[in-house]
């Protein structure tokens, strides 16, 4: 089983994008962490897009191939219906992950679109939330 774990924009530049709020890791290290974290039979898919639409289509191409996703919107998860909307038309789970503490941070970052579907949500671990995160939907969908 294949876990798409997705992450929108500004993240390709993880690890050297204001590093004292995200860290040093990259998004290797994030793909590591999640494959390192997977139960029997399940393996997971990364995916990182700076464009909303693509975004869409990645969720979309998610419901014939993936059992759950992981998803970091970036900035998008603080505006895209649009995003809503695609995650709302997959049927697995979908856990929110978020590197830094949003609600520690200024208050546009306090609303999250993408919570309203989210069976989970996480904010302020690191990477390691990316990881606790597809611990989780590995949970979620069983064996
Ligand atoms: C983020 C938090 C967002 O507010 C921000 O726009 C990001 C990253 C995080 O992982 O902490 O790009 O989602």
């Amino acid at each position: 089983k294949t876990i798409l774990v997705l992450n929108g924009p500004n993240l390709n530049l993880l690890g050297r994008r204001q590093p004292e709020i995200y860290g040093h890791e990259t998004l290797a290290d994030v793909e590591a962490a999640c494959r390192a974290a997977c139960a029997e039979g399940f393996d997971i898919r990364q995916a990182q897009s700076n464009h909303e639409g693509e975004i869409v289509e990645l969720i979309h191409g998610a419901r014939d191939t993936a059992c759950g996703i992981v998803i970091n919107a970036g900035a998008y998860t603080h505006t895209s219906v649009a995003i809503l909307d695609a995650l709302n038309a997959f049927d697995g789970p979908v856990i929110e992950v978020h590197i830094s503490n949003v609600h520690r941070r200024e208050g546009f970052r306090h609303h999250s679109y993408i919570s309203a579907r989210a069976d989970g949500v996480i904010a302020g671990l690191g990477i390691e939330g990316y990881a606790a995160a597809t611990r989780r939907i590995c949970t979620l969908v069983g064996a």
